[in-house]
């Protein structure tokens, strides 16, 4: 019989101080973010964060329906999480469950705090974040790649809205956990930020941190989000400089 790993025995960090896919405690996975990737939605975005695959599509700000959950002084964000069957190892039965309503609500309500919705009376801006290929941090790549995607729909905000987290493995605080660090470590702090105010707009945690280590893990991520929204900003360059390159060939022709 196979014995399964439990907490204390598999071993997550080695004696050189890296990780099991050869990161140091404060290294993100590879990020790639691509804008405007579907032609039918008013914005979208791609992004791969290490293992995750998560394509975003924006549509709005348009009326609201059914009309009673119009706001009369405000548009409503809703964000729809959604986990393809394949995305995971074992087969994710299709639908919403109660894990993806709560991934909903808590990134509706992080891109809330960004979005100037008190100037789209009556509407609703609808984010599709649909997950083709999940690795852990799943929820923060969508909100990642959200922001981006309702910068391409066009729709004023403060500052892109950007997700990090860190968490906690073999006892050590370390940024940006991976599926196996994720199903062994002690602690996961998914959180997401608006860099240009300074403002947490979501924070959740799984497992226990010490006060001491909730600072250290708030801080690597904080960090790692300057990083991150740089990268927003240069995926979101590239689109406009491939679409002026394209432009340009279209009239020397
Ligand atoms: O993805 P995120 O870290 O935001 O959320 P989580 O609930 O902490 O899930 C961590 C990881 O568990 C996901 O990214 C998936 O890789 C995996 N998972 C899964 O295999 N099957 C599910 N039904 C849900 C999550």
């Amino acid at each position: 019989m196979i014995e399964l790993g439990t907490q204390s025995d598999i071993k997550l960090i080695n004696e050189e101080g890296l990780r099991n896919d050869g990161r140091k405690f404060n290294e993100l996975r590879p990020i790639r973010i691509e804008v405007g990737v579907l032609n039918r939605a008013d914005g979208s975005a791609y992004i791969e964060w290490g293992g995750n695959k998560v394509l975003v599509a924006v549509y709005g700000p348009r009326e609201a329906f059914p009309k009673h959950t119009q706001n009369p002084s405000r548009a409503i964000i809703n964000a729809r999480y959604n986990m393809a069957a394949f995305s995971v190892d074992e087969r994710k039965r299709p639908g919403p469950d109660r894990r993806a309503i709560e991934i909903s609500k808590v990134i509706s309500e992080a891109l809330e705090v960004a979005v100037f919705t008190e100037q789209f009376p009556r509407t609703s801006i609808d984010v599709y974040i649909e997950v083709l290929q999940a690795d852990a941090g799943t929820r923060i790549a969508g909100l990642t790649a959200a922001s981006v995607a309702l910068v391409d729909a066009g729709i004023p905000m403060k500052d892109m809205v950007v997700g990090c987290a860190a968490g906690k493995i073999d006892g050590k605080v370390v940024l940006d956990l991976n599926k196996e660090e994720d199903n062994f470590g002690q602690a996961d702090l998914p959180m997401a930020i608006i860099p240009r105010t300074d403002e947490i707009v979501l924070l959740q945690m799984d497992g226990n941190f010490s006060r001491e280590e909730l600072e250290q893990a708030v801080e690597l991520s904080k960090k790692a989000a300057t990083y991150i929204s740089n990268l927003q900003r240069e995926a979101l360059m590239a689109k406009y400089k491939s679409q002026e390159s394209e432009k340009e060939g279209e009239r020397s022709e």
